[in-house]
């Protein structure tokens, strides 16, 4: 499956969820990167200079890294995708390399969050440097100039950190890259039938529950 929705509309949150839920793989293209810049390679380094600007990276280098871990799973392994298709070419280029496979999207799944609640979410987010799970951390929980120094992941006990691309003017800019170019592959799940869309606007647990009825929603009758 995909989930598809906009900076901060909880893809990660749920991603980890529903991947222990389901026992899938979670393949982030955005954790992904992150993985490269902190291994400080070359690929990392190049993508992390169009993420800080909150501008997409170059399909040729994201549309390998996430195929190779797609097609690194067994046949039969389910996974969730989380940032990934972000556009057009990269939706037609997945869509071919699963039928090379006999394989196919289950769903697509858009989480849907109005832009002011987006905006609230990604200033108070920290990720862990380690597991890069997502924390909402309240502003009255945060040392001077925003730094969080006693906090550590409530997943993995690993540092937490503000991304740079969490900055509000790197905020607007992939809320307007996510309109311009990342809803439109929207209508190429409709017409593949195979879109759902749920609110995000809600408890968590509340969300993912949503999620899973979709899910639920795709499985053949008499399973
Ligand atoms: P990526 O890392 O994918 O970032 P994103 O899509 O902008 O999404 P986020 O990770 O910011 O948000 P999220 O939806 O995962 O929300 P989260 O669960 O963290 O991509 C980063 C960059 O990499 C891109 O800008 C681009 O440069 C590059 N890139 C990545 N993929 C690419 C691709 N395919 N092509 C080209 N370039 C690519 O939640 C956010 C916050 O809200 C957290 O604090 C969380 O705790 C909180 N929260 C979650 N759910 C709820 C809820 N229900 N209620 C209240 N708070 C909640
Ligand atoms: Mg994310």
């Amino acid at each position: 499956m995909v989930l598809f929705g906009p900076p901060g509309a909880g893809k990660g949150t749920q991603a980890q969820l529903l991947a222990e839920q389901l026992k899938v793989s979670h393949i982030s293209s955005g954790d992904l990167f992150r993985q490269h810049l902190q291994q400080g390679t070359p690929l990392g380094l190049r993508a992390s200079e169009f993420m800080n600007r909150g501008v997409l990276v170059p399909d040729e280098v994201t549309i390998d890294i996430v195929l190779d871990k797609v097609l690194s799973l067994n046949a039969e392994d389910g996974f969730i995708l989380d940032g990934f298709p972000r556009n057009r070419n990269q939706a037609e280029v997945l869509e071919d390399a699963l039928m090379r496979r006999a394989r196919g999207l289950d769903k697509v799944v858009y989480i849907q969050v109005p832009e002011p609640e987006l905006v609230k979410r990604l200033a108070g987010r920290y990720s862990c440097r380690q597991c890069q799970a997502p924390h909402s951390i309240p502003k009255e929980s945060l040392g001077p100039e925003g730094s969080a120094p006693d906090l550590t992941c409530q997943r993995c006990g690993g540092e937490l950190y503000q991304r740079p691309d969490d900055r509000p003017k790197a905020v607007q800019k992939r809320i307007q890259v996510y309109q311009d170019e990342t809803l439109p592959v929207l209508s190429y799940y409709q017409d593949r039938g195979i879109l759902a869309e749920v609110s995000g606007v809600d408890k968590i647990e509340c969300v993912n529950h949503r999620v899973l009825e979709a899910l639920r929603a795709s499985e053949p009758a008499g399973c």
